[in-house]
């Protein structure tokens, strides 16, 4: 996602700024930028495409400045433009001309909108929610930049991490943080701000975290923190011993760990702004298609590959129960050969986290021949196949790096989810129905981290799992495709063999393959197939099957047909699998981890499939 850095201090600010964002560009971006203060002016360059590109236009241009900021943009509100990319910069005094205020901005400003009609000065520069914040800023400004910024503040919903800088103060950075991670290195009377702190590493270990709520003002006599009713927050300083690479973690050991616990808060980020609970439904504008249109499709076809996959067998639940839409799911690689029946009321979502896997793409271009709709549910902004499909969503995952894909599956089923309800209140399902969804969706995050505090049980768990060769995982209903998922977790990190089963497949052939050499996953969520899922799991225990059983919180019986089990928290039977997956992903990483295998780059295995 995006990144900010700031600086303020006594050396030449633009190297350090560019430094900066070449550290952060492993959180992926799309376009550039950098404004410097000197003299009462600020110069500004942004760029499409990487930092270098910036570098290059900005070239031997002199920018000299002790204060700056800079920002690594992934689009959005508003396309991958010049223009839109940060910093924004705003308001006119006479001596100074265009362009006092500065701003770059992380996150979303959800009521800009509003702001914008209240705006006196209506000319706009980009289609950004940013500027519509600088200009909000700017238009509150009267000598007092922390103070404009706190009361511009107060008027906006949404999320930001954020920092200001104004012409007229060349001394002074205004940092404020809600929802969007700013830290602020300190070395001797220099300051660093930066998303996270890798690009203060070089500089300093000496770091103070923003919390929500907070905005920092950093000038020639200090850093001063206050709340937005401008009392003073004291904040400790924190000594950093991460290198770099450890920092891009966040501290985690591996990305696919720190991909895993990013989870509750991505989650917030797909959902946000696109949920209407007094219509008990959803607002996706990526469909472009009107109510009427919408009405028109009758059938539904989802394509993607390995998790991508999974995410839309989950949705084909979500698309039949609210919907009442035939849905069919897809490999890609199997739909561009096939001769696939198609036309003009048929829905095609197309989804991939990269954008880029080549199947996909072909798959996607082959249902647009043959007239079918065509939309893209795609995690990096930007890519091949969400330019291709122009209409569509972004899952707002964030970069995932780790090559077995986990928070891009949560989100992937958070925004088809929304999908189905949306389609599914143009039709029969009720306002109660989607009322009640919207709000188990909301419930979702704090659930997840009451799943990812077992993270040390689990890796109890999965240590005594990580000998075998073969593990079976089972599930029903809406939890088959998380036996699928789960299967493929633990085979791409671990290299040991798993397979995902429907649990009523069983005896239908897989039963002979069960041993007390071949343990099982089971998934039993207390829902409709509770019983029959309790069945299957009585065939493989007979079978002398070591089973961990992945239960709903409070569900005591569970224990008793277990030998290992993991608790997950109760919700919708359709959002189960938010949850349920998140305990397979741990137990994986940990088998993995513990087989000393290469987790987040897996042998013979790429994070984007961009050839057949
Ligand atoms: O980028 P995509 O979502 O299109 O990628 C699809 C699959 O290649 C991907 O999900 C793959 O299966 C992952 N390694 C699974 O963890």
């Amino acid at each position: 996602m995006c990144g900010i850095v700031g600086y303020i201090g006594n050396k030449q600010a633009l190297p350090i700024l560019l430094q900066g964002l070449r550290d952060l560009e492993y959180r992926g971006y799309d376009s550039a930028g950098v404004a410097v203060l000197d003299n009462g002016k600020i110069t500004r360059y942004r760029e499409v495409g990487k930092v270098d590109m910036l570098a290059k236009k900005i070239g031997t241009k002199s920018m000299p400045g002790n204060i700056g900021i800079a920002h690594t943009r992934w689009a959005t509100h508003g396309g991958v433009t010049e223009f839109n990319a940060h910093p924004h910069l705003v308001g006119q005094n006479p001596p100074v001309g265009k362009g006092v205020l500065s701003v770059v901005h992380n996150g979303i400003i959800e009521n800009y909108r509003e702001l914008k009609k209240k705006l006196k000065d209506q000319n706009f520069e980009s289609e950004t929610d940013t500027e519509i914040l600088a200009k909000w800023i700017y238009e509150r400004y009267d000598g007092n930049l922390a103070k404009a910024v706190r009361e511009a503040l107060l008027d906006v919903r949404g999320t930001y991490g954020l920092v200001v800088m104004h012409a007229d103060h060349p001394h002074q950075l205004i940092a404020a943080r809600l929802g969007s991670p700013l830290v602020i290195g300190i070395s001797d009377g220099e300051y660093y701000i930066a998303s996270d702190v890798t690009p203060m590493l070089p500089y300093t270990k000496q770091v103070t975290f923003l919390d929500d709520g907070e905005v920092a003002s950093i000038n020639g006599d200090g850093l001063k923190i206050v709340n937005l009713r401008d009392e003073i927050v004291s904040k400790p300083v924190t000594q950093i011993d991460w290198d770099q690479e450890r920092a891009q973690k966040a501290g985690f050991e591996h990305f696919m760990l720190k991909e895993i616990f990013d989870q509750p808060t991505v989650f917030e980020d797909a959902v946000r702004g696109r949920l209407n609970m007094a219509e008990g439904t959803a607002v996706l504008g990526g469909l472009n298609m009107s109510p009427e249109q919408m009405r028109e499709v009758k059938r539904i076809i989802i394509i993607a590959e390995g998790t991508a996959r999974h995410a839309g067998l989950v949705a084909k639940y979500a698309f039949e129960r609210l919907a009442n839409l035939p849905t069919e799911v897809d490999f890609s690689s199997e739909f561009r050969y096939r001769d696939p029946i198609v036309d003009k009321h048929t829905l095609v979502f197309v989804i991939s986290q990269s954008g880029e896997t080549a199947d996909t793409l072909m798959a996607a271009r082959e249902a647009k021949r043959k007239g079918a709709v065509v939309r893209g549910i795609v995690n990096v902004i930007g890519s091949t196949i969400a330019r291709e499909t122009k209409a569509g969503t972004y899952i707002h995952a964030g970069p995932e790096l780790a090559v077995a894909s986990t928070k891009a599956y949560t989100n992937m089923i958070a925004v088809l989810l929304l999908y189905a309800l949306q389609f599914g209140r143009l039709k029969h399902t009720s306002l109660a129905t989607g009322q009640r969804l919207l709000q188990a969706l909301l419930e979702i995050p704090e659930k997840m981290n009451v799943v990812l505090k077992q993270n040390d049980s689990i890796k109890k768990v999965a240590g005594r799992y990580k000998d075998y060769h073969d593990i079976l995982f089972i599930g029903r209903g809406v939890n088959y495709p998380v036996a699928l998922e789960g299967a493929l977790k633990s085979e791409e990190i671990t290299y040991l063999h798993a397979e995902g089963l429907a649990g009523g497949s069983l005896k239908h052939g897989p039963l002979a393959l069960v041993s007390k050499d071949v343990p099982v996953v089971a998934i039993l969520p207390k829902d409709q197939l509770y019983e029959k899922m309790k069945s299957s799991i009585a065939e493989v225990r007979a079978r002398g099957a070591r089973t961990l059983v992945i239960a709903t919180a409070g569900d005591d019986e569970a224990k008793e047909i277990a030998d290992d089990i993991i608790y997950v928290p109760d919700t919708m039977e359709l959002l189960e699998p938010l949850l349920y997956t998140i305990p397979l992903q741990l137990f994986a990483y940990h088998m993995a981890v513990a087989l000393g295998r290469d987790v987040d780059r897996p042998r013979n295995l790429a994070k984007s499939v961009t050839v057949e």
